[in-house]
């Protein structure tokens, strides 16, 4: 059954068709982050699908009144992630058809999330009006954790992609390497001891001195608890305790400054 959302002004009430799929983003510390606007929209959906690691967000989605789909359900270890983002997609499709969804992603829905892309690409396919819903992704919380304006200039890189794009890196502009726990990984796991970052550290090196440090930073997750970080320099980067990527952190590369 499809729903309105009902806009009650001074004068008159707007009556505004909802859309058949809400994409929106939860923020990065479970719900703490979402926004009035997301919370508002999910609340007209019949079903919500949550891909999230974080239960909490799961719970807060149900006790919204809203009938709840944990998307993690979807995931077995050994399979091809990609594989896992077009099952969850289909899935939201074929709802979709008939009732109002909803799909609740970790941080900002369109900041390297493939089964939004995939979705984006099937509702369009199938004649579904979709709708996106703007929110805190790690970008900006990485950003407050270094308490530094990137905005001025900034490379910006999936580990994966970038390695295999192999692109000019200008090292006199701040770099930000996402997904760098996935790094070498195309199937689901549960472990990051897998993960060998010996590829990174070579490329790394054409462009920065071995001893140049570089911070990976982990955004907090929940109010009682700070966000971290890990220096190291480049030489270093091969020997980390993969423990530290298990939480996800991004990795920051500072400018060399003053040459
Ligand atoms: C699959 S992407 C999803 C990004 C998410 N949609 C967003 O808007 O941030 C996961 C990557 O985001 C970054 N990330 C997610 N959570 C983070 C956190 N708490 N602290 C730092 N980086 C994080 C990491 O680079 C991680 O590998």
């Amino acid at each position: 059954m499809k729903k309105t959302i009902c806009e009650t002004n001074t004068s008159e009430t707007n009556h505004q068709e909802t859309s058949d799929i809400i994409l929106a983003g939860s923020g990065i510390m479970g719900a703490m982050q979402m926004t009035r606007e997301t919370e508002a929209k999910l609340k007209t959906c019949d079903i919500v699908y949550v891909l999230h690691y974080d239960n909490s967000l799961y719970k807060f989605v149900e006790s919204l009144g809203v009938k709840t789909v944990d998307a993690s359900e979807f995931y077995k270890d050994g399979q091809d992630r990609t594989e896992v983002y077009r099952r969850i997609a289909d899935s939201i499709i074929q709802d979709a058809k008939i009732q109002q969804v909803g799909f609740l992603v970790h941080g900002h829905p369109l900041f390297i999330v493939s089964t939004s892309e995939y979705l984006i690409q099937e509702a369009k396919n199938s004649g579904l009006k979709l709708e996106i819903l703007p929110a805190v992704s790690s970008l900006d919380t990485v950003i407050t954790d270094l308490q530094l304006d990137l905005g001025y200039a900034l490379q910006l890189y999936e580990a994966n992609f970038m390695l295999n794009m192999n692109p000019k890196i200008d090292n006199k502009v701040p770099l930000l390497i996402f997904q760098v726990a996935v790094l070498g990984l195309f199937s689901v796991q549960k472990s990051y001891q897998d993960v060998d970052l010996h590829p990174l550290q070579e490329f790394l090196l054409k462009y920065y001195p071995a001893t140049h440090v570089i911070t990976f930073v982990l955004s907090s997750k929940h109010v009682l608890v700070s966000s971290d970080k890990l220096e190291v320099k480049v030489e270093e980067l091969d020997k980390i305790n993969v423990d530290f990527l298990e939480g996800r952190p991004t990795l920051y590369i500072p400018p060399i400054e003053g040459e």
